[in-house]
């Protein structure tokens, strides 16, 4: 049986259309659930939409639409989104169906069976746009308004009758499990801006509201809904039907941005204790991508659209560009002059130009098969046997942009390899080192296409498919296995265009 694997996106507001942040997401989580993959796991992969919430009925009211109506439509946007990006997503949650709102009450049930919930009035600060509740010291004044310190949003004060979740009596448990799981929050940086804030004291949470009804009836209450933030970090355990069969929980990994570290870090943790259900494996916070040096964020109005990049430049080249230059875990600015000078030297004069030119020199020279070698020095053979060492290594920690690093550099010194031997001037003298020269950059260009799948999926499996290996036979394992004698090819054709 193989072994599996759990991964999570964070699920999106579907308040307005997506854009180059949540697609930055959702790419570094499906990176990672394809290497998985090729690794040998079965893996599940959530994503999905997170409906409730007055941001949300806020966002309807203004279209003058019912909140139904309107998350059907731009739900609808999110989940083309996942196949516009190619996500291997095995699953797309959305809070508004039925099956999550069973998971939702469930867990309240557990919650309030072990005494973690308690009834009284909240009166305090409230973001909408955060959907967060704030404590005074978190709040500054700023031209005439209060905004959260941290997100800078606008907050607004509420009074209003809610039940609780006992939160303070997490503190030192909470503690005591970051201190045990050192890996349990990565990168190290927010680890320890998460240590401090629980360091800090931990108030008890408001967990339900009154003053709207746009969310998951509190069981047994006529008035109350669940806190959107509560609702939505259930769907974790919606995706993988955890109370009918748990299988794949507890998660390997929740990847998230950067700003709702607390929710996943401090208050999931605390609720999944209370209800003595196992805690997911790892929180990984990735930065943000930056517009100029800003967050790109629609209430900024300085959003790039991914539809329209990708029209423009491809999805595996936008895949790859931002995979490999916003260092996974930090803040990163994207442009397009970037861009395209990272797909002209990486793809087009790089990784295309070899495999362009392994391709023709071998339909040229022995009819578009796969030559015999003859002798493989041991010299030869290092530029075949990849080790994955400093793969693995890189993946234990999440930094992607590494592991594509090193793989470009994998192709650059195939690059150098044949401009050093010149099977083009040898094959002029008959000479048989031509064979041996192709044969090994054919095999390398076959390992380079293994592991360039989980960051340009549709790419690879193209030219992967030239050397007549298919889907089923992505996997590392056939990074060990040579391409057979004789094996018949096909022609990629021009896969990487340059940009000017
Ligand atoms: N609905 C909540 C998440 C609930 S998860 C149980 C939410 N939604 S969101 O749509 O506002 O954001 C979803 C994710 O997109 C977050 O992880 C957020 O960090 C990410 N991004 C939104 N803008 C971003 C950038 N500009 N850059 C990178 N990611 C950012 O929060």
């Amino acid at each position: 049986m193989k072994k599996k694997y759990y991964i999570t996106t964070p699920i999106y507001y579907p308040s307005a259309k997506p854009h180059m942040g949540h697609a930055y997401s959702s790419i570094s989580a499906d990176f990672i659930a394809r290497y998985k993959r090729l690794e040998g796991y079965e893996v599940r992969f959530a994503t999905g939409t997170d409906e409730h919430g007055q941001k949300i009925q806020k966002s309807a009211d203004k279209k003058n639409l019912s909140p139904e109506v309107f998350c059907n439509e731009i739900s609808k946007v999110f989940l083309d989104l996942t196949k516009t990006l190619n996500l291997s997503n095995t699953d797309f949650i959305r809070t508004t169906q039925e099956q999550h709102h069973k998971t939702v009450q469930k867990l309240w049930k557990i919650l309030e069976e072990k005494k973690f919930i308690y009834l009284s009035k909240y009166s305090g600060w409230y973001s909408v746009s955060d959907e967060a509740f704030y404590s005074e010291g978190e709040i500054i004044e700023k031209d005439n308004n209060k905004i959260c310190e941290v997100t800078g949003s606008l907050v607004e004060w509420v009074e209003e009758e809610s039940y609780f979740f006992k939160l303070s009596e997490f503190q030192n448990i909470l503690i005591k499990h970051y201190e045990d799981n050192p890996k349990f929050i990565q990168p190290a940086s927010r680890r320890n801006e998460v240590m401090s804030f629980v360091k800090g004291g931990l108030n008890d949470l408001s967990i339900s509201r009154n003053s709207f009804k746009w969310g998951i009836s509190v069981p047994n209450s006529k008035e109350h809904i669940v806190y959107v933030w509560l609702d939505a970090l259930t769907n974790y355990l919606t995706a993988i039907n955890y109370f009918k069969e748990n299988s794949f929980w507890p998660a390997d990994v929740h990847i998230i941005g950067k700003d709702i570290l607390r929710f996943h870090a401090v208050y999931w943790p605390a609720f999944l204790l209370a209800a003595e259900i196992p805690l997911p494996k790892k929180i990984f916070a990735h930065g943000w991508i930056l517009s100029g040096d800003e967050k790109m964020s629609k209430s900024k109005g300085n959003i790039l659209d991914p539809t329209e990049i990708i029209d423009e430049y491809g999805l595996d080249e936008i895949r790859y560009y931002l995979m490999k230059e916003v260092m996974y875990g930090l803040d990163g600015k994207i442009n397009i002059e970037n861009l395209k000078n990272c797909i002209n030297s990486d793809l087009a004069n790089n990784i295309g130009n070899l495999s362009q030119r392994i391709f023709v020199l071998t339909n040229k020279y022995f009819s578009c098969k796969v030559p015999d070698p003859k002798i493989l020095s041991t010299n030869d053979k290092k530029f075949i046997e990849y080790s994955m060492s400093g793969l693995e290594k890189s993946m234990n920690t999440f930094e992607i942009h590494n592991y594509i690093r090193e793989v470009i550099s994998y192709s650059s010194k195939i690059n150098k390899f044949v401009n050093d031997e010149e099977p083009w001037t040898k094959a002029k003298n008959s000479d048989p080192r031509v064979g041996t020269i192709l044969y090994v950059a054919l095999n390398a260009l076959k390992n380079i296409f293994i592991l360039l799948h989980p960051v340009m999926p549709s790419k690879s499996e193209h030219y992967l498919s030239c050397l007549n290996i298919f889907p089923k036979d992505i996997s590392f394992e056939s990074i060990k296995k040579n391409l057979p004698i004789n094996r018949e090819l096909k022609m990629p054709g021009l896969m990487f265009k340059k940009y000017i």
